[in-house]
Order: structure tokens, then C-alpha cells, then sequence
């Protein structure tokens, strides 16, 4: 019998083979039930020890079918791979290499926990804006040189791909003036060419808070909080005055450079301090466009370059790093499982 079986199972090839296979030796009327149906009617003296050769041909037939019927799928599953033109199955094994985090990404979730935490409503802006959007509706005059050419990808339909998250400043206050608390992170796009510290693609977070006297003391507030939070240190700000054309006061928010302590080096070139948050009080021209009553609101704005905050937290010195793609550097930041 036993060698019936090994030859029997050399011509098993197809799931029709397992199938015919157990039904002959396996199945209710297969020929090693029988065989152990067959027990009863043996010697007792010899039934316990018949007994165990017949259980342990059954399970090692068993136990070398499934085998057999796993190699079948297997081999049909792969054959199915090869012919579905979708799938290469050439591209390297990923099982063992899980991808991680974009430090992008990573950054953006924090700032997000941050402002969630502080009742900010999480705003997803469009990477696409209309020219009212970027420009007018934030008070950027006709001949403010972001809307040339030089600075900005025009589009042929006339729209732009936003230039800043302020873009987005006009829909929130539309959407949830007069009082309110919302972030916007993204993307955006500067039509220039790129260095150590420019890139055509970069993230910013736009904020806003509009509400009954709302002030500058309550901008320092928040961005000390979430500068804190990111940092997991006390962080020291300054504020210097800054013309935007979509605040009234502006200021530029410097944070004390995190490579050096604040004593000089080539990052806060020898100042001591690196210029992360633009920021003010918003122009009453911005507010208007966004239908909210100047004489009784008032609001703060800011936009936080998120690019520029993650290449101080993680100490990146260059910022093309982050669109290479390359998976040598991104791969540092988080662990690749
Ligand atoms: N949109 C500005 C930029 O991209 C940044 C900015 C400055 C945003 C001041 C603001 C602000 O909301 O109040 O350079």
C-alpha cells in the first residue's frame, strides 16, 4: 500500500489530481479508511498496534497531499501574476521592506495634533487656486511681483498653483467667519530655481484666528504652544516687524536656532536666530473679501513653513532632500519595518 501511495502521488499535478487522490485513498470509501474500518475486525491483541501504523499512514499521506496541493496554488497563482499585465513581478521583494513615514508627513501630523488639541478645525486646501484665491482676496495688489510669471505657475486656464496656503485664507473665513480657529496644510509651488534652501514644491501651514479681540498676544500665545509641542523644548521667539500685503500689523516670528543654542552658525547665518513664522494681524481688505464685519472682528494669521520646520527638526541641511525620492535619506527618519 505504502508504495502505491508514493507512486500514486508522483502523478498528482493539478487540483483535479489532489481531488481524484483523496477520494481514493482519503475519502469515506478510500482504500486507508478502509483499512482502518478494516480494525474491527482484527485480533485485539494486534488492533492497538495496527491501529497506530494506519493512523500514522494516514496522517503522513495527508500531510504530503496538502503539501503537493500548496505547490499547485502556488504555482498556478504565480503563473496568473505572469500573464496579468498589471503586475511586474520582478520589482524586488517588499515583504521584508516596509516604507515609513515621509518626514513631511510625520511633521504635518504633529502640527495637526497640535492645533486639533487647541480646537482648530483641519482644513484641506486645493493645490489649484484661482487667481482671486492667491492674490486678490489677500490683498496682493495687480503689481506685486508674485503675480509675474518669474514667481508663479500660471496655468493656461488662468488659475495658478497656489503659491502660499493663504490661497485657502478667503474659503475658511467664507466658510466659517466670523469666529473661528482652522489650519490649512499643503503643498505649494514657486516657479524658481532650487538650492540648498529653495525648491519649486514646498509645504506650508496657513492659520487663522477670527473672533471678538483677537490680538497679536494671542498669536505669540499659540505659536510659543506649538512651536513647544513640535520642538518637545521651551523654545524662545522674537518678533520683528514684516510686510506681507495680507496683514496689518506683520511680523516675522523667529525661533532661536535650534543647530547652535543661539550663539551663530552658518544656518542662522551667525544670528543666532532662524526666521520660521510669518505672521500679523489680518488686513481688513482680507477680511472684507471674506464678507466678515471689521468693526466687530478681528483676527491673527500666520503661515508656518512646514518644509522649513522639519529640516530644523531633523536637521536636514538641504532641502531637495525631500522631493529626491530617494529612499537612503528618507528612510533615516522613520523605521523601515
Ligand atoms: N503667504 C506667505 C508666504 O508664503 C506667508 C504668510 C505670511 C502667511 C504672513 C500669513 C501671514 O498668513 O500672516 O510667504
Amino acid at each position: 500500500m505504502e508504495k502505491t501511495i508514493e507512486q500514486e502521488l508522483k502523478k498528482v499535478k493539478t487540483e483535479a489530481d489532489v481531488a481524484a487522490f483523496h477520494q481514493r485513498f482519503l475519502g469515506k470509501s478510500g482504500e486507508i479508511t478502509a483499512l482502518l474500518q478494516g480494525l474491527r475486525n482484527v485480533d485485539p491483541a494486534k488492533r492497538a498496534e495496527m491501529g497506530a501504523k494506519y493512523n500514522e499512514l494516514k496522517k503522513s499521506t495527508e500531510e504530503k497531499l496538502f503539501k503537493l496541493q500548496s505547490e499547485i496554488r502556488e504555482k498556478a497563482a504565480t503563473e496568473k501574476l505572469m500573464q496579468d499585465p498589471l503586475v511586474d513581478i520582478t520589482i524586488p521583494d517588499t515583504k521584508s521592506r516596509r516604507g515609513g513615514l515621509h518626514p513631511i508627513s510625520i511633521v504635518i501630523r504633529e502640527v495637526e495634533d497640535v492645533f486639533a488639541n487647541m480646537g482648530f478645525i483641519i482644513e484641506d486646501g486645493n493645490e489649484i487656486a484661482t487667481e482671486f484665491e492667491n492674490f486678490t482676496s489677500v490683498n496682493v495688489p495687480a503689481s506685486h511681483p508674485a503675480r509675474d510669471m518669474q514667481d508663479t505657475f500660471w496655468l493656461s486656464d488662468g488659475r495658478v498653483l497656489r503659491t502660499h496656503t493663504s490661497a485657502w485664507q478667503n474659503y475658511m473665513l467664507k466658510k466659517y467667519g466670523p469666529e473661528f480657529k482652522a489650519i490649512c496644510p499643503g503643498r505649494v509651488f514657486r516657479n524658481e530655481s532650487t538650492d540648498a534652501s529653495h525648491d519649486n514644491t514646498f509645504f506650508q501651514v496657513e492659520g487663522m484666528m477670527v473672533g471678538k479681540d483677537v490680538s497679536v498676544a494671542n498669536l505669540i500665545y499659540f505659536m510659543k504652544e506649538v512651536l513647544t509641542a513640535i520642538f518637545k523644548k521651551d523654545i524662545k521667539v522674537r518678533l520683528r516687524p514684516g510686510y506681507f500685503p495680507f496683514v496689518e500689523p506683520g511680523f516675522e516670528l523667529d525661533l532661536n536656532c535650534l543647530f547652535c543654542g543661539g550663539s551663530g552658525c552658518p544656518t542662522c547665518k551667525h544670528s543666532g536666530w532662524i526666521e520660521l513664522i510669518p505672521c500679523g494681524l489680518v488686513h481688513p481688505k482680507v477680511l472684507e473679501h471674506g464678507e466678515i464685519d471689521t468693526t466687530k472682528y478681528s483676527g491673527f494669521a500666520f503661515g508656518l513653513g512646514l518644509t522649513r520646520l522639519a529640516m530644523m527638526k531633523y536637521g536636514i541641511r538641504d532641502i531637495r532632500y525631500f522631493n529626491s525620492g530617494d529612499v537612503r535619506v528618507l528612510e533615516q527618519f522613520t523605521p523601515v519595518v
